[in-house]
């Protein structure tokens, strides 16, 4: 792909955003306006409002950006809150090896350049360029699972804000478009090393665990009406795989939504009964498959889970989901 031709000197481009002025809001609309965006996102997400902020300052700054933070750690969930709540044009995509650059760029239709030839419409614009033409965000997960081509074609218009295409001709960005990827900080298989010279036009956020009580609030919101003390056990869990010595990579807050999820449902199939025993068989059903055990340790994931288990047990005492209730107790 040759780079495109810079832009005249008369359409002022700013990390790929042309024509705005170095003080105009995103989406086109007015601080007050961003203002109110901003609180409605914050309004939508549990805590993270240093991240939100981090990510809207970017966006004002009209800077391409990089989400870096395991699996789980609301990345997608805040860009999705974002787009929808400025009402911009979103493209999400899912990086991997098989993501060629004629998948992101466009392609010319073959059966009708047949028939045909070249011409302008018959060419089906990719996600980067409708998301070029539209001013919209386009949101790339895994970024890291690109194939270093994919990946080398997004610097020219995150630089320059246009794209050269053979025989279409040039693709300019609109105001707003911008570039966010997302990317875990840990090598797992298929990941590939990010460029410098990407990494040098993206500004970086750092995404982390939160919180317990922010994640009780989420497993709350997500795995909606629960026992409470079926949610902090599975929280508790959850958070003590990050920790356990034995687990190199623990479970995100997506496990602990799985565990309430499977424990109600199991207790439902087993005609209401609540069971201490489906706790364990959820967690080890919403654990196994999500933590990376340390590849010195001499145990099964399941034993490992049991182990977690017991550790919770022990810190939680009297909160611990079914404590000093019996064996079997039935669901109010
Ligand atoms: N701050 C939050 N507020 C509300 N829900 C959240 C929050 N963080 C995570 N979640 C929920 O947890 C789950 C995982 O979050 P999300 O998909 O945003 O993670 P991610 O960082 O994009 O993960 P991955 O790296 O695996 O793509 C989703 O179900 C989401 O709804
Ligand atoms: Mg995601």
């Amino acid at each position: 792909m040759p780079r495109a031709k810079k832009p005249a000197p008369d359409a002022p481009v700013e990390n790929g955003q042309s024509e705005a002025a170095p003080d105009e809001p995103i989406a086109g609309g007015r601080v007050e306006e961003t203002f109110q965006i901003f609180q409605e996102v914050q309004g939508s997400v549990v805590g993270r409002s240093r991240e939100v902020r981090e990510i809207f300052a970017a966006m004002l700054s009209r800077k391409h950006i990089l989400l870096e933070g395991p699996p789980g750690t609301s990345k997608s969930t805040i860009v999705r809150a974002i787009a929808h709540s400025m009402n911009v044009p979103f493209h999400f995509i899912e990086g991997s090896i098989d993501l060629t650059p004629s998948k992101l760029l466009g392609f010319f239709n073959p059966g009708k350049v047949l028939k045909d030839s070249y011409l302008r419409e018959y060419f089906e614009m990719g996600p980067l360029t409708q998301a070029m033409e539209e001013g919209g965000v386009l949101y790339l997960e895994e970024f890291n699972r690109m194939s270093a081509e994919s990946a080398n074609l997004l610097i020219t218009p995150m630089e320059e804000g246009v794209i050269n295409i053979p025989r279409y001709g040039q693709v300019v960005a609109r105001k707003g478009f911008t570039i966010i990827c997302s990317q875990n900080p840990y090598d797992d298989v298929g990941t590939l090393q990010v460029s410098r010279a990407f990494l040098d036009r993206v500004v970086r956020v750092r995404m982390d665990y939160q919180d317990e009580a922010e994640e009780i609030e989420i497993v709350d919101l997500r795995a909606g009406e629960s026992d409470p003390r079926l949610v902090k056990t599975a929280v508790r869990i959850t958070r003590l795989t990050r920790s356990a010595p034995e687990i190199k990579l623990g479970a995100s807050v997506r496990a602990a939504i799985d565990i309430v999820s499977i424990v109600r449902n199991l207790s439902l199939l087993s005609d209401g009964e609540l069971r201490p025993e489906d706790l364990a068989d959820a967690c080890k059903m919403a654990l196994t498959s999500k933590i990376w055990v340390a590849e010195t340790i001499n145990a099964t994931p399941e034993e490992l889970i049991e182990r977690v288990i017991e550790r919770a047990r022990k810190e939680l005492g009297s909160d611990f989901y079914l404590a000093g209730a019996g064996d079997k107790k039935k669901r109010s």
